[in-house]
């Protein structure tokens, strides 16, 4: 017969070596190691249950709930120490993920219209407010449109006005400004009245400098009817001064020369960096060159189908480009095409 005295003694033991082991579990792997070996089939505690039919029959009783007590002590030291595995791993994987709130988000990339689209827009928004369309004409030109039908034959020194890339195809260029559209918009409307606006990118041969570019936009405008005159010229350019520039701003029409009108100006407005003081970007003058225009030429009144003894017309032609860099202080072409998102993202 076994004795129930010395089971009970190695009951402690076990218990005790149980819970030792218990202590030294750190993480649910080693744990579930500790419960395999200390309440598994084969554990120690589990051995004594087979082993009850060797006590006296009085004792077994005793053996038993000895047994399952040391049971239910190791079965809730391990829930124990469970919860504490599980809140130390939470805790660590807490700290180690930490989202700190406080700190400034990151901005979306944001999208936005190029410089030169808005300026742009806003020249068709004033326009469009005076019934003109926007109209749009091809970037490869014939030099009949860029220059013949314009009134500018081969070899006449008005070309010198325009440093030109031709391509391979004779007689095929980029337009060198965006005045070609005026003869297209009257081949298509003759003998319609016409009042248009002609946007678009030109190009020209130039050295690159803060000033000069081999690209660039222009905006051409184009009025054809039957009683057109000069002072409807000064007063729609006045117009869109003032709409485009402030209520008050003043103009002047500076006589000039351009080959397709007769007689040429070109518009200045005071300057609104100084309100006509004088500047440096006015160069002291108070005034700012902002567009070419006139009286279209006969020539280009008859080229584009119309009859000049019956009609009359005004252009006008624009760089938007130097409108930006007037009202941004830019101090160099070289940004509006370079594409670079430092300058870009400025406006
Ligand atoms: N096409 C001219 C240029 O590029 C600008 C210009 C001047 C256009 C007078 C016009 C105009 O329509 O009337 O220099």
């Amino acid at each position: 017969m076994a004795e129930e005295k010395s089971v009970q003694v190695e009951m402690q033991a076990i218990r005790q070596s149980a819970l030792d082991a218990l202590s030294r579990a750190v993480d649910e792997a080693s744990l579930q190691q500790w419960r395999i070996a200390h309440l598994g089939k084969s554990a120690p505690v589990m051995q004594i249950f087979t082993r009850i039919g060797q006590f006296a029959p009085e004792d077994r009783p005793k053996v038993g709930a000895a047994a399952n007590q040391v049971k239910n002590a190791l079965e809730q030291a391990y829930s124990s120490r469970e919860t504490e595995i599980k809140q130390a791993s939470l805790q660590q994987s807490l700290e180690q993920e930490r989202l700190d709130v406080t700190l400034p988000g990151r901005k979306p990339v944001q999208g936005r219209l190029h410089i030169q689209t808005q300026t742009m827009r806003e020249v068709y928004r004033v326009f469009a407010e005076m019934g003109f369309q926007v109209y749009r004409t091809r970037d490869v030109e014939t030099d009949e449109y860029n220059f013949e039908l314009l009134n500018i034959p081969a070899y006449h020194p008005a070309r010198d006005m325009w440093d030109t890339y031709y391509t391979t195809k004779p007689g095929v260029l980029l337009r060198t400004h965006t005045s070609p559209g005026q003869v297209h918009v009257m081949r298509e409307r003759a003998p319609e009245p016409i009042r248009v606006i002609l946007p678009g990118m030109c190009y020209r041969y130039e050295q690159v400098d803060a000033r000069h570019e081999i690209q660039f936009t222009q905006i051409e405008v184009l009025a054809v009817g039957r009683n057109i005159t000069f002072g409807d010229l000064k007063g729609t350019l006045d117009n869109f001064a003032r709409r485009m520039f402030g209520q008050n701003v003043h103009t002047r029409l500076r006589p000039s020369y351009f080959p397709f009108t007769e007689p040429s100006a070109e518009l200045d407005v005071e300057c609104f960096v100084c309100g006509g003081k004088g500047c440096g970007v006015c160069k002291g003058s108070g005034w700012l060159e902002i567009l070419g225009c006139g009286m279209v030429h006969p020539v280009v009144l008859q080229n584009g189908g119309y009859d000049p003894r019956e009609f009359s017309g005004f252009a006008a032609g624009m760089g938007p480009e130097r409108i930006s860099m007037l009202r941004h202080k830019i101090d160099d072409i070289r940004y509006f095409w370079g594409n670079d998102v430092r300058f870009l993202e400025q406006f």
